[in-house]
């Protein structure tokens, strides 16, 4: 029998999200669930698995139905509660080993961005797999910027039309107050984007990581900007996922933006984390 035929599609909010029920990922996925994941994962842009009991391996390979795993060597590979080998993995995370934090993203509330933008190839997707979260606090939302697209007034898609920005990024820094308006290391990017898949438009652009639009006064920019940031974080556009341990999560870097709430420093917070690019892109952009 057909396996894919197994899986279940639950949708997880009105505007974005699905659960995909019936898939232990210790096992492989063959082709027609790797082809059911992918539709849905175009269609849904974040995709959650919940109940698995998966080490660093099954993740990344998981996250190798979707495009190139990252496998650059230079990041936090160690965890102390993990056999470690796999290349490429990340974990964000709060717990301190040694006076040192054993991840990136540390604590407390980050801004909507999208991975990667800041570089000439963002990630297309990234994996976030929950090991431990705290009691209260900590979600991570997630905001459908091709029905933020969609919604626009008809004179605002006018303006937009072949405009770029420039995205920035520091991953020490998670509020846009913090981010240089001039950064030396930045890429430029359509404010306005094609989904490749879909064919659907979506808006280009986060709180955290859009310095400025190009071409416009500097005041201009900015205003624009926050018109558009609001638009893209009000409610109707966003889900925000409690986690609970055990849920993976994939997102898909070019339909939505994500965002963290606060949590509490004294509560341990610790996420796996794989990002997945074009296939034929180089691992060496940081
Ligand atoms: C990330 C990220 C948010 C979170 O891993 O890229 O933004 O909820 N994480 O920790
Ligand atoms: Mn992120």
């Amino acid at each position: 029998m057909d396996k894919a035929q197994n899986i279940a599609i639950e949708p997880l909010s009105k505007v974005l999200g699905a659960r995909i029920v019936g898939l232990d990922l210790r096992l492989p996925v063959d082709d027609s669930s790797g082809d059911v994941l992918r539709e849905a994962f175009s269609y849904y842009s974040v995709l959650c698995l919940s109940d698995q009991e998966i080490e660093a391996d099954h993740q990344a390979d998981f996250a190798s139905l979707f495009g190139k795993v990252d496998r650059s060597p230079h990041r936090p590979t160690d965890n102390p509660n993990e056999r470690q080998s796999t290349r490429g993995v990340m974990y964000v995370s709060n717990i301190k080993r040694d006076g040192k934090h054993i991840g990136v993203l540390p604590d407390g509330e980050m801004h909507f961005h999208s991975d990667g933008s800041h570089r000439e190839n963002p990630y297309r997707a990234t994996s976030l797999y929950a090991i431990k979260v705290p009691n209260s606090g900590g979600q991570t939302m997630f905001s459908n910027l091709a029905a933020a697209y969609d919604h626009l007034e008809e004179e605002t898609k006018k303006r937009l039309e072949g405009l770029t920005a420039n995205h920035v990024f520091n991953y020490n820094k998670t509020r846009r107050e913090d981010i240089p308006k001039n950064a030396e290391a930045y890429a430029e990017h359509p404010l306005v984007r094609t989904h490749p898949i879909t064919g659907r438009k979506s808006l280009y652009l986060s709180r955290l990581m859009t310095a400025r639009i190009n071409g416009l006064e500097e005041k201009e920019s900015e205003e624009l900007l926050l018109d558009l940031l609001d638009h893209c974080e009000s409610p109707e556009f966003v889900y925000t996922h409690e986690w609970v341990p055990g849920d993976l999560i994939i997102w898909d870097n070019r339909s939505v933006n994500h965002a963290r709430k606060d949590f509490p420093r004294e509560q341990e917070r610790l996420l796996r984390r794989f990002t997945v690019s074009e296939p034929g892109t180089s691992d060496d952009e940081v």
